[in-house]
This record gives structure tokens, sequence and C-alpha cells, in this order.
């Protein structure tokens, strides 16, 4: 022991330490200068452990939201800038003519998302429609577009609407006459939507707002808030390589829905009763002809359900962020509830009377731009891609990445980004490029119609009844653990019933 103290082991020990950290130190600045080697833009305050993510993946700040933090630290007239999550090079893309060129002209090099990674296993979270990878996502968008196209809404509005009588007699119930009372409205759209999922993806009724112990209900609630999907939801959208690490089945424990499914798929078989829901389609899909692509049996088919758990959580979100918007503004909603009126009337509660509903539409696309659901789009280079009329190359498997929060708050595109201004969707005004709440090109959302015909019918359920206010000291704050836009402590509104 002694012996090890000797002058020159000492100083062995130092030039070892030493050697290692100016290593560790030239490896960092190796890789953090990847762009710069590149002839593309870096951010500037690049950690060199974490990169430009470290806020984003220590749930300092929203990761999703993180995302516009880093294009706000861009410079302002850059079409694109490099930057590293921890140090995975990656380019965030800000100028919307590069976002169409990439999205949209020059798809087939941008097929694929980022998400999800290139190791897909056995997960109802990635190999859905949203994660799964070329040449199958292809086959499989063809095969999905037609079970939430504009024709299966007709099928899907009474279930909207028989779902939302829970929520009604829930806020009836909480709500006395003239005396506001505080709700919040986060909750209210989670409940609707765990039992609209039931409804019209598992094909079974349930009701959350009467039984929230319910095994359904909690564990559906736990899909939306719990803090194990929230790093799984981190880990999948920016650290993909990471999941095989962690283990798949860790991240997205399917063993609840996975019962309720086949319960539903079984019983459906032996009734052949048709609802008009994704149970439907999916047997159908099942019962057609096969392709080798993706085939429509077992697991895969679960897997497709998957698809509506994020997407009817995106609508909700959509609902509750412009309810919370419409309780600031009371000549707006005040408005919104004429709009609401007079189709109702019209049309009754028919999907003419939604159509009809446009200054509702306005204030739904202003929510959304103001607080997109789904924050950030991504995807990853097929090939080597040259960055037209530059000599800029990205290389294949690069990670591309938009933020909508970025985008949607720039100054540039919008006047005023931070205020709710449903005029800026008026029929004679040109809504910008830079607007893309639900992505861009082939692999835009594919539930647009479903989800905004969601959205719809909870605003105008609820407006037609209630008026709602945000308590002058009420602050929502952005929850930050969460990759799609939530509230950390709900949205607290004060719910007034209409005489
Ligand atoms: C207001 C509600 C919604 C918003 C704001 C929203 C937003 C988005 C966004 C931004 C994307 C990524 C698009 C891209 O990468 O270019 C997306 C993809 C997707 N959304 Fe939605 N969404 C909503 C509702 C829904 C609903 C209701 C469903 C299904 C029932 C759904 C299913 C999907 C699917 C399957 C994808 C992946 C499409 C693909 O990769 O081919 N979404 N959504």
């Amino acid at each position: 022991m002694e012996e090890w103290f000797q002058p020159h082991n000492l100083s062995y020990f130092l030039i070892i330490t030493i050697t290692i950290i100016l290593s560790c130190y030239l490896y960092c600045s190796y890789k953090l200068n990847y762009w710069k080697r590149r002839g593309v833009i870096q951010l500037k305050n690049t950690s060199r452990i974490f990169g430009d993510f470290k806020d984003g993946i220590l749930f300092r700040t929203p990761p999703g939201y993180h995302m516009s933090q880093l294009y706000k630290e861009a410079p302002a007239d850059a079409p694109y800038v490099g930057f590293y999550i921890f140090h995975k090079p990656c380019l965030l893309l800000k100028d919307p003519e590069i976002i169409k060129q990439m999205l949209i002209r020059d798809f087939d090099n941008f097929s694929n998302r980022h998400f999800a990674g290139s190791v897909q296993k056995d997960s109802i979270g990635m190999i859905n429609l949203f994660g799964i990878k070329n040449p199958a996502w292809r086959y499989l968008r063809r095969m999905i577009t037609p079970t939430l196209s504009r024709g299966k809404l007709k099928q899907m509005l009474p279930l909207m609407m028989e779902t939302g009588k829970p929520m009604m007699d829930h806020l009836d119930h909480l709500t006395d006459c003239k005396k506001p009372k505080v709700i919040d409205a986060q909750d209210v759209n989670y409940k609707y939507t765990a039992d609209l999922i039931a409804n019209v993806a598992l094909g079974t009724k349930t009701n959350c707002f009467n039984f929230p112990d319910s095994e359904y209900c909690k564990n559906i609630m736990a899909f939306f808030h719990s803090f194990k999907r929230m790093v799984a939801l981190v880990t999948v959208f920016f650290t993909p390589e990471l999941v095989e690490m962690i283990g798949y089945s860790i991240l997205f424990d399917s063993t609840f829905v996975r019962k309720m499914f086949w319960n539903a798929v079984e019983s459906r078989e032996k009734s052949r009763e048709k609802r008009g829901d994704y149970i439907d389609s999916i047997i159908n899909l099942k019962n057609g002809k096969q392709d080798s692509l993706y085939k429509f049996d077992g697991d895969n088919l679960l897997f497709q359900s998957g698809t509506f758990f994020s997407g009817f959580e995106s609508s909700s979100t959509a609902a509750a962020f412009t309810l919370m918007e419409l309780a600031k503004e009371k000549n707006i909603q005040d408005r919104v509830r004429e709009d609401i009126k007079r189709a109702i009337d019209k049309h009754g509660w028919t999907l003419e009377a939604f159509a009809k509903m446009r200054y509702l539409d306005q204030c739904i696309s202003e929510g959304i731009r103001l607080h997109p659901s789904v924050s950030t789009v991504d995807r990853c280079t097929f090939e080597d891609y040259q960055i037209p009329n530059t000599d800029v190359v990205i290389e294949k498997g690069t990670p591309v990445y938009i933020s909508l929060y970025g985008l949607h708050g720039d100054p540039q595109y919008f006047e005023e980004p931070e205020k709710f201004k449903p005029e800026r969707f008026d029929n004679d005004r040109i809504v910008p490029d830079a607007y893309i709440p639900f992505g861009a090109g082939p692999r835009k959302c594919v539930g647009v119609q479903v989800g905004q015909l969601h959205v719809k019918v909870v605003l105008s359920m609820i407006l037609s009844e209630y008026e709602v206010y945000l308590p002058k000291s009420a602050e929502v704050k952005l929850d930050n653990r969460s990759t799609f836009t939530a509230a950390a402590e709900g949205i607290n509104l004060q719910f007034i019933k209409l005489s």
C-alpha cells in the first residue's frame, strides 16, 4: 500500500489521468464538431455529455418544447441547424421551403421516422403506422387510410356522441346552477378520451367518469400520465438506440390492452355484429387478401389499435388546450357558442352540423397552432442526401427534426405569435406554410378528420351547456416529463352552467 504512494507511481497515475481526460476532451470535441466539419451552422451551448438536449432528457423542460428552445437559439435566418442529442448529430429544419422539399418533394428519401429506431420488436407502441418503416409503411398506410376516412366519420359520430353522455352527466353532477365550479378540463378530456378509445378502438363501452377506479380507467390514465410512459416516449422519440438496452417490454406493457382487444375481437367474430368501429375494420382486414409486406393477423392486429391511443390522446390535448384559450377570451367564446348553436339548430347533432361550424374550426386551428399536440415531427434520411442548391450532404441515417412549437411561434410567420387569434384562419387569409400541426407530406397525420371531429364534438357539447373561464390567478404549466403536449397540474377552469 505504502509503496503505491512512491513519487514515481503518483506521477504515472497523474499522467494516465491527464491522458484519459485529454482523450475524452478531444473525442468529444471531434464528435461535437461534426456539423461544423460539414459546413452546417451548429448550436453553441452544447454540453460535452448531453449535447444540446440536456434539459429535455433530464425533464427540466418538456422534451418537445425544448426543441423549440433550440429553434430559438438558432440564427433567425438559418434554414436549418445542426445539433446533438448526446453525441448523435441531428438536423433541425427551420425554413418551411426546406421542410416541404424534404417531407413532400423528396419524400422517398425521408419516408421513415427516426422514432423507434431500427430495432422494432414486439411492441404496441412502435410497430403501428406511426413507427413502422418502409416498405411495410407504404402498404400499411394504404390499408389503414380507409379505416379513418371521411366515410368512416358517419359511423364514428354516434360513438363519439354516446361517449359524451357520461361526460356531460358528470359535469352536470359537479356544477350547481349559477355557482362557478373549478373543474380540470384536461382530466375531463382524458376521461372522455379513455372511454372513446374503448368504444372506437376496443369495441367495448366503459365509463371512466363513474368508475375512475376500474381496471381499465386506471390503466389508461397511467398510459396518459405515468412516469414510465414519459420515459418511454422521450426514449423512442429522441434516443431510440436505447430502446433495446432499456427493454421494449419495460417501455410498453401491453398486457391489459391485449386482453381487452382480443376479448373484443373474439366476441365480435362470434356475434358477427357490426358496430362501425375499429374492431369491424380490423376483422375485415384480417379476412381480406394478405400481403407478405405486412400480414393482418396475430399481434399485428393489436399493434394497429396503438394508433388510436396516441391519436385520440392528440385530439384530447387539442380539445383541452383550445378550451383553455376560449376560457380566456369571453368574446371569442360567445361567438363560437353562437356558431355551434346555429349549426345544431339547423342540422341537429349531425356531420352536416359539424361541417358548418366554421368559426369553431378556426378556433381549433389556432388552438393547435399555439399548443401543437404532437410537438415534434421527425424523419430519418434513407440515403446520403444533398440539400438542394448547397454543398451540404446529410449522411444516410441522420435524424431530421421539425419543431412545431418553434415554427408556430415564429414571428416571421405569425404576427404576435403568443396571442390566440382565430381570425388568422379567416377564409380570405393565406395560411403560412409554417403551419403544420398535422405534419406534412405523404406521412402526415392519417387521423386528421377523425381528430378534428373528436375535438369538435367535445367542445360543442361542453360549450352548448357551459361558460368556461380561466381564473385570474391560474397558471397552466406544461408537464416537463411529457414529450407530447400536456399540462403538469391540469387545466383548471371555472364552469358555469348556462341557464
Ligand atoms: C388534433 C388531433 C391530432 C393532431 C394534432 C395530430 C398530429 C399528428 C402529427 C403532427 C403527426 C406526425 C405527422 C408527420 O410526421 O408528418 C401525426 C401522425 C399520425 N397520427 Fe395524428 N394527430 C391528431 C389526431 C390523430 C387521430 C385521432 C389519429 C387516429 C385515430 C391519429 C393517428 C396518427 C397516425 C397513425 C400517425 C402516423 C402517420 C404515418 O406515419 O403514416 N392522429 N399526427
